[in-house]
Order: C-alpha cells, then structure tokens, then sequence
C-alpha cells in the first residue's frame, strides 16, 4: 500500500515524463498532482516524440489510469487539443484518463492577464509560459476559482462573469498594451468546455483512497522542478504552485504517511527557461554544444533553455527538501566530448564561501566555485549497462551520490526508452 513521487530537482525539464513512462509498467495509477499546461513532458516512443502538458505521462500504457489531479489547473482549449493530438496519432484515451472534480480552470482572462503583468513588469518580468497559471492559482487561493466539477452545477457562469469582468479591470490597470479578441477567445473556450464535460470527473481522493486500500501501486508525477517551488524556489522567478513533495499530498489528498519511494529526476548538468537567478550557467562554446546536442528549447514555449553546469548547492537543498530516496541521472550522453566539465559545489557570496542554499541568489555578488573533472569522449548513447560506461562518467556519479547522500538508481542515455539503465 504506497505511493511513490517522482519529481524535477532543478529548474523543470530534467525529463520527469519520460522517467514516468519508464518506470510506469510498476504501478496502476498515474498522478498529476499540480502545474497546468506550462508544463511540457516529452515522451519518445519509437521514432515518435509526444508532448504531453497536462495529461500525465503514463497515458501510453495499456491498462493504466492516469488522475489529473485537484492540485492541477485545466485550460480546457490546450487540454482539449492534446486529447485529439493523441487521438490523431491513434492513441487511446478512454477509460484511462479521470479528471479531479477539484481541479480549477483557466479561463481565457486568466491567460490575458498573465500577458498583462508580464508586460508591464518590464525587464523584471517572470518569463511566464503565458498560459495563465499564476492568475488561476491566485484566484484558487483568493476563493474565487471555478473548479471543473462547478461546471456541472448551477450557477458557475456567474462567477465565470464576475471574474472575467474583475480580470479585464485588472488588466486594464496595468496599463500594459496588450491586443486581444476576446470573443473570438470565448468561442473556443465554450466549445472546448464541452469537449471536456464528455470526460470522466471524479472524486480524486476517494479513488486514490480506494485504490490504496485495494494495495494498488500509485506513481505521483510532478511537474515543473523544485528550483521552481512557490515556497522554496528561487523567488519570485518561479511557479505558483508547490511543486515539492508535499505539493503531491495536497495536490492529491494523500497523507505523507502513504509515501514510499521520493524519486528526484536531475540533468548531468542545468537548464533554465525564463528569467532569474542561476548560478552555474554559462554562455560559452560548451553551453552551445550542450544547448544544440541536448536540443535545449522549451517543450511548451520553443524558447531555448539557458545552460550551466550542475550545480549540486540547489541539488542538494533540493534532495533535503523533497527527501529524495533516489536518484535518477538524465542526459549524460550530452556531455560526451567535453574535455573538462566543471560542478559548482559552494558559492561565494559576500567574500564567504557558503555551501548552502542562501536566501537570495541574487545579493552578495553571489559566484559558483567548482570542482573539475576530466570529461568522457564515448558515444554512450547505446550502453545498456554499466560496465559499458566509461571510467570518467562513472566517478562524476560517484562524487555527486556522495554530495547528495542519495543513490543513482536509474542513468538515462537518451530520450528513448531503451536508452535507459536501471541499476
Ligand atoms: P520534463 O518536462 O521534465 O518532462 O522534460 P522535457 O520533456 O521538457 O525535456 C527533456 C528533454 O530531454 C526531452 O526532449 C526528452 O526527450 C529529452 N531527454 C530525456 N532524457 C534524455 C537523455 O537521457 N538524453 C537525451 N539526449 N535526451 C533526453
Ligand atoms: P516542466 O513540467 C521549465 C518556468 C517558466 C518561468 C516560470 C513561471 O516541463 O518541467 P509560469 O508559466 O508557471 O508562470 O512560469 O517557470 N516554467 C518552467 N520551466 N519547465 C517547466 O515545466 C516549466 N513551467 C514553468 O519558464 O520561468
Ligand atoms: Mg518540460
């Protein structure tokens, strides 16, 4: 009787969707438990690649149910066009996805205002995928939000009202310029709501309590990475939700007391989207190797990631934060043919060297200080176990499990799923 997490230790996109569709074949449920569609999970099948943004990424598997989650925001227009992207590639759906009545909906003011602040925030701007997700968290904890399960009741349209007519005040106050046709927005977003009313709605919490009691095994994915946790992240360059572990008992409704393993899924080195503090990134020709092998653009928005080396301060702050059991080592076949690669163990900051995550990565004239290693030359794109990986790989794994005090349980090669060493 457990539940296991499986969550991003960095910045988001350490490759959680395709560890989940990894590992997936061990459990009966998978679920999302927060984020919105500024996620994106990509899942390589064959030569096939799937991005899958709200959905969770055990839907490829026959006879496995996937929850979206209370903790997560639904935009019905991006959910309904991911359904029929899946349908299109023949991938079924039915009888495997099951909707939390509690999760709330994004609306399109939501979407317009998140522009609008973003816009008038200037250079100080988040980096917002733009999808509406900090205005519907805020409306969720303002106890204005309209969850999907309101839909099927009475009333909801009213509230619908009131809240697009107090964001397009909000917007308006902003003064930020932005250009939109919300009729034409309006359109969509009603007709999508009905597509969504045809799926399954349920009561998340009593499922998974059942299932629980049944002694089914149930996968917990997260989205987004720590690094972007609301509370704990690198603020206010983050997103609106918990994105740590204990965003999976809310986003959820499961007692911490259920949860086994804490899988942590982290890059052999750091990417970021979107504006704010990094301390290891670099802008060098082995930033655009990485950033080119390593196909670095953002799943949802296309933006290129920004690249560093791996920094094991945050790695760490984040190990302890979620409680990390395991660890799962993505992208290292990336880093092949790099001479040194370098990772940041402590920072200077104030004159100091701290090895602690500090409040802010931003005060002090903050800097990296690294350790060095001799980089590998082999393509390891094709290991399939780890005596087939070169001496050099094996001791930066070694360092880092030692830092972290967590073991590598899993060491990823590739985004395909045979690309994968489970040890
Ligand atoms: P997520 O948001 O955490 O699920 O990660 P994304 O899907 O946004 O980004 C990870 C990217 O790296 C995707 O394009 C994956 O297909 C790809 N990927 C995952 N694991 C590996 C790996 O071990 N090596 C390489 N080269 N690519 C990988
Ligand atoms: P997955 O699940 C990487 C970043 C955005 C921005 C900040 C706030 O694919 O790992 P938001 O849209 O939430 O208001 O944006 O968070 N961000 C992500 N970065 N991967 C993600 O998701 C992200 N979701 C949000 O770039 O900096
Ligand atoms: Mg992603």
């Amino acid at each position: 009787m457990f539940v296991d997490l499986l969550l991003g230790l960095q910045w988001g996109d350490e490759g959680k969707g395709k560890i989940v569709d990894a590992i997936s074949k061990g459990y009966s449920i998978i679920s999302r438990f927060q984020g919105g569609p500024n996620a994106g999970h990509t899942i390589k099948i064959g030569d096939k690649s799937h991005v899958l943004h709200t959905i969770p990424s055990g839907i490829f598997h026959k006879n496995l149910i996937n929850i979206i989650g209370n903790g997560v925001v639904i935009d019905p227009i991006i959910f309904k066009e991911e359904v029929l992207k899946l349908s299109n590639r023949d991938i079924d759906i039915s009888n495997k996805l099951l909707i939390s009545k509690k999760a709330h909906l994004i609306i399109p003011t939501h979407c317009l205002l998140d522009q609008a602040s973003e816009k008038s925030k200037g250079i100080k701007k988040i980096g917002s995928t733009l999808k509406g997700i900090g205005p519907t968290y805020m409306d969720k904890t303002g106890r204005n939000g309209i969850r999907v399960g309101d839909l099927f009741l009475e009333g909801w349209e009213v509230q619908y009202g009131k809240l697009k007519n107090k964001h397009l005040k909000m917007i308006a106050n902003l003064n930020a310029d932005i250009s939109f046709d919300l009729d034409e927005l309006e359109l969509k977003f009603f007709e999508s709501l009905n597509f969504i009313k045809k799926m399954s709605f349920i009561d998340s919490e009593n499922f998974l309590f059942d299932s629980l009691k049944k002694g089914e095994k149930i996968l917990a994915e997260g989205a987004q990475g720590s690094m972007l946790d609301i509370d704990f992240g690198t603020y206010p360059f983050v997103t609106s939700s918990n994105t740590t572990a204990s965003g999976a008992c809310n986003g959820l409704g499961i007692s911490p007391k259920k949860i086994n393993k804490v899988i942590g899924v982290f890059k052999a080195y750091t990417t970021r989207v979107g504006s704010g503090p990094f301390p290891s990134e670099i802008s060098d020709k082995i930033s655009e190797k990485i950033s080119n092998v390593g196909k670095e653009f953002g799943a949802t928005t296309g933006r290129p990631r920004r690249c560093g080396w791996l920094d094991l301060v945050s790695l760490k702050y984040a190990v302890d934060i979620n409680g990390v059991t395991e660890l799962a080592m993505m992208k290292s076949d990336v880093m092949s043919g790099i001479d040194k690669i370098k990772v940041c163990t402590s920072y200077e900051q104030y004159g100091k060297e701290i090895s602690r995550m500090p409040f802010s990565l931003n005060s002090g004239n903050l800097k990296p200080i690294y350790t060095e290693f001799n980089g590998w030359q082999e393509d390891i794109t094709k290991a399939k176990n780890e005596s087939q990986l070169p001496e050099n790989l094996k001791k930066y794994i070694s360092f880092i499990e030692e830092k972290l005090e967590v073991p590598v349980k899993i060491i990823s090669l590739g985004p395909g799923r045979d690309q994968t060493i489970f040890r």
